[in-house]
């Protein structure tokens, strides 16, 4: 039997269910059972959540926290956050705590700028180009008004146009490289957009320009897309202490304040210095900011993919964050590009994002920049904190115990004992396994 199908977009959801547990499941009545069952919104929600993608059969369901206590800037907030992993928002939560006794988290907008690209080849001379620039540089501006006009309203609009010539490495390759401020929103829709009319307009240049050979009315535009790289949409966040108050910290690992900064300090630095380890010091910052990316209805595609050029913009892949210790102060800082949106794309469509920014205040893109590039500082803390000291399974296995007495199917009462036992045992899953085993004879 073919498992090949046209149309599937068209069938209704309950057929779509019904062709796909028919070819693809081992018990299709179990799987259409737990497919059914996960629709669980309003059915006018329901409505707009099928929207978001074409062919959705269910929700698949992630927790919705809340890491509460993150001072910053000297305001109070409790950062939703939507993730999968154990541990993250308990090590946010306890980081916005530490930090929230030690003056909070302090972070700024470095730049807002987001770009786009339009690729074309051209046969014609490269300075013939540069000349004819600064006509068609005004010819797409005013060829694009009608698209801009209600940004520029709202203070945003196109920064400039730039022509770059990639001659040197690709005959006959330039680009047009615009920069756009598109205020709250993450700006997608509208800088595609604007780029697109320009492709049209370039063409439309150079069939039309008075003076031009045939070979030189022969321009092909490639493509015409936003650039997700967007190191000039860029936020600082930082914390900063004396380190004698660490001494407390630092006691409940019998070590000294100055011993526990050293091992901070030098555990940034190999994440700055070897990129297997800032690969894996980089996730833990963005298991962070994905969460409240997610949990605002962002895209953490864009901003990861970008975030992770910008750790190699040198040549080399390194760590986002920084760390300084001057004259007995530590300072541990995040530099890090997010072209993030409060307006626009799914941020009033789904009811928990609209519900996020609610409760962050119906903050600004420039302040949700300042949120997330926090709670990616504060997790990146919490990890390499727990790094230099207990490790890190500690505490991850303490918040995956949950998980290993669900798959094993434990009752509250076993539960809650579980729980007792391995307050000072070494979480596994076979000695979780052993214990309700011993437990239940
Ligand atoms: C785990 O999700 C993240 C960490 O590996 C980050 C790190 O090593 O810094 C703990």
């Amino acid at each position: 039997m073919t498992k090949t199908i046209n149309g599937f977009s068209k069938l209704s959801k309950t057929e779509k269910i019904q062709w796909l547990t028919a070819h693809f499941s081992a018990d299709p009545k179990a799987s259409q059972s737990v497919l059914f069952s996960w629709q669980h919104a309003e059915e006018s929600i329901q409505k707009v959540i099928d929207g978001f993608t074409e062919n959705a059969i269910a929700n698949y369901t992630l927790p919705f926290s809340i890491a509460p206590n993150f001072l910053i800037n000297g305001k109070e907030y409790a950062v939703p956050m939507v993730i999968e992993e154990s541990s993250v928002v308990a090590a946010a939560s306890s980081a916005a705590k530490f930090w929230q006794e030690r003056g909070g988290f302090h972070a700024e907008v470095i730049g807002t700028v987001k770009l786009g690209q339009v690729h074309f080849y051209w046969p014609g001379n490269p300075d013939t180009l540069r000349e004819l620039f600064p006509a068609l540089k005004s010819r797409l501006l005013d060829s694009s008004k009608d698209l801009t006009a209600n940004m520029e309203q709202r203070g945003g609009g196109i920064l400039d146009i730039e022509l770059i010539d990639f001659e040197l490495i690709e005959p006959e390759y330039f680009q047009l490289r615009a920069s756009f401020e598109t205020c709250d929103s993450m700006g997608a829709n509208f800088i595609n957009s604007v780029l697109e009319r320009f492709a049209d307009t370039l063409e439309d240049f150079f069939t039309q320009h008075p003076g031009l050979t045939d070979a030189e009315r022969d321009v092909e535009v490639i493509m015409s897309i936003l650039s997700n790289y967007t190191p000039q949409c860029r936020v600082r966040a930082w914390v900063e202490c004396p380190i004698q108050s660490f001494a407390e910290l630092a006691r409940a690992q019998g070590m000294d304040a100055e011993a526990l900064t050293r091992r901070f300090h030098r555990a940034v630095r190999i994440a700055q210095i070897d990129p297997y380890r800032a690969t894996t010091h980089n996730k833990g910052i963005y298991n962070g900011i994905d969460a409240v990316v997610l949990a605002t209805g962002n895209d953490f595609r864009a901003i990861e993919a970008c975030g992770h050029t910008y750790a190699g913009r040198d040549g080399q892949y390194r760590s986002l964050s920084s760390c300084t210790v001057e004259n007995g102060t530590l300072r541990f800082e995040l530099e890090i590009p997010l072209a993030m949106g409060t307006v626009g794309g799914l941020t009033a469509l789904h009811p928990l994002a609209k519900l996020s920014l609610e409760l962050l205040g119906n903050p600004s893109a420039e302040e949700l920049m300042c949120i997330t590039a926090v709670v990616g500082l504060a997790q990146n803390f919490a990890a390499v904190r727990s790094l230099i000291t207990t490790g890190i399974q500690q505490g991850h296995m303490k918040m995956h115990l949950t998980n290993i007495l669900n798959h094993l199917g434990a009752n509250e009462e076993e539960a809650a004992a579980a729980q007792h036992y391995f307050q000072n045992q070494t979480v596994s899953f076979s000695a979780v396994r052993s214990f309700l085993w011993e437990k239940r004879s």
